[in-house]
């Protein structure tokens, strides 16, 4: 048993979709949140940009006493996570598009998925596709502008949804009855895209999951918090605080830090 916190970083606010499956299925952890705004998008950076990104929010997150750490961000895990398992000897959880479960459940052998550019160039991608997504058609889109629009709170503007009709258009042509959300900043978008996509298309993430793991991590290596105390959850970004306490509807404090 451990009542040292759950780290978790993202290259900004998407990773609080993560966060907020951690604390539904653990309400009990005590959890650090490092929101990396300052350096956001992660996406368009290159392979060495974004692991020396993630070595320096791991070491701050170690540093704070974290006993296990949640790359909450697909771009930062496909590029990162085989180095950060490497070099640090605490446990790491990653976030990879579910490309398996919309793979072997699709009906039409067509999918869509939207994620950033270093997560769709990333070796692990590929990877994951060439292993699970043999026969099935995918239709890769960059969500090009989206998470610096969500960085900068216009989540509900017609900007975004003018780039989701977009993005989706040639998917809907493919015929897909899956689109995998392949960014933590995406799993916000699903009520927008609710609206464009028609109803038989799933809009599928890997969050639940990525916390039934992190408990699953936890548990086996006996540092699953058992106290009942209410948990001290403390939210970290290098910017503005304004934006995330929003998406976290200002049930968290939230505070800034020079990381
Ligand atoms: N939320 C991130 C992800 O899951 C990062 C997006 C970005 O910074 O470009 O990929």
């Amino acid at each position: 048993m451990s009542t040292n916190p759950i780290g978790i970083f993202d290259s900004g606010i998407g990773g609080t979709s993560i966060f907020q499956e951690i604390y539904a299925l653990m309400p009990n952890e005590n959890t650090i949140y490092l929101a990396d705004s300052v350096n956001a998008p992660y996406g368009n950076k290159s392979k060495e940009e974004i692991l020396l990104l993630s070595i320096k929010n791991t070491e701050l997150l170690i540093s704070k006493g974290c006993k296990i750490i949640v790359i909450a961000c697909n771009t930062a895990t496909t590029n990162a996570i085989d180095y950060l398992r490497n070099t640090y000897s605490i446990p790491f959880i990653g976030i990879e598009p579910a490309i398996k479960p919309a793979s072997l459940n699709t009906q039409t052998k067509s999918i869509g998925i939207l994620a950033t550019k270093g997560t769709l160039s990333s070796a692990l991608f590929h990877k994951t596709t060439d292993l699970y997504a043999n026969g099935i058609t995918i239709i890769e889109k960059e969500g090009e502008g989206i998470v610096k629009l969500i960085e900068e709170g216009k989540l509900y503007s017609n900007e975004i949804y003018e780039l989701l009709e977009k993005y989706t258009k040639p998917m809907l042509e493919a015929n897909i009855d899956y689109l995998v959300l392949g960014c933590t900043h995406y799993p916000y978008l699903t009520p927008i895209l609710s609206k464009i996509l028609p109803k038989h298309i799933k809009i599928i993430d890997s969050g639940f999951a990525v916390a039934q793991q992190t408990k699953s991590v936890l548990e086996h290596n006996s540092i699953l918090n058992l106290s009942s105390k209410n948990p001290d959850i403390l939210f970290y970004t290098n910017t503005i605080t304004t934006v995330l306490e929003e998406i976290l509807n200002q049930e968290f404090n939230v505070e800034y830090l020079d990381f």
